[in-house]
């Protein structure tokens, strides 16, 4: 009887183990989604405007900048174990939030990121490079985690991120876009 019952038990956590694709079709996530990017987008709206207003008050060195970007590598870095940690979305695009709404979100928070510090160069902020560094793991491991959590969330991200890009190349954030789907 004790060993019918643990084998019943192992069979049922076995199914539990093959069946990772009932999850992802049935789980609408995208309200789980919404929060962790609206937290994510409100702390770089916090942070990229602080960048532009260093910059344009001539301010901007290594001492003044760190502190900023450390700001968006743990707000990116959250995001990245909250979507990580959540059930993939099987999405919708009628009941809001939609899979469109969300994707409007997070290239939000990459936009607002990319071109504050698309100003900063090394002549002021001669740590620049390895500044950006953590910046660029951080933003590629979050843009990778939605679109895991969100399949497919990337294909507008990327569309709306086609002007933006050339400011990936010019500041070497290569990670984030080879994430984003740019060769
Ligand atoms: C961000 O995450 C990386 C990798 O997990 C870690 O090394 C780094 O210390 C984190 N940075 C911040 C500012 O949280
Ligand atoms: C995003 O996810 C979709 C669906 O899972 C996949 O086909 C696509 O290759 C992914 N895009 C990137 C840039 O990883």
């Amino acid at each position: 009887m004790f060993a019918l019952r643990t084998l019943f038990v192992a069979l049922a956590a076995a199914s539990v183990l093959a069946n990772p694709l009932e999850v992802r079709q049935t789980t609408n996530t995208n309200p789980r989604i919404q929060q962790i990017i609206d937290v994510l987008d409100q702390s770089l709206h916090i942070s990229g405007p602080n960048i532009v207003t260093i910059i344009a008050s001539q301010t901007d060195n290594d001492q003044t900048i760190t502190p900023q970007i450390n700001d968006m590598v743990k707000a990116f870095n959250t995001s990245a174990t909250d979507l990580n940690a959540t059930p993939i979305s099987s999405g919708s695009t009628a009941t809001s939030p939609t899979n469109d709404e969300l994707s409007v979100i997070f290239g939000d928070s990459l936009y607002i990121t990319i071109t504050s510090v698309s100003g900063l160069i090394q002549s002021d902020v001669p740590s620049l490079t390895s500044i950006l560094a953590p910046l660029d793991t951080a933003m590629a491991a979050s843009v990778t985690a939605f679109n895991r959590t969100l399949p497919g969330g990337l294909n507008l991200v990327h569309i709306l991120m086609l002007d933006a890009q050339q400011f990936l190349t010019r500041q070497g954030l290569t990670k984030t876009r080879t994430a984003l789907g740019f060769t």
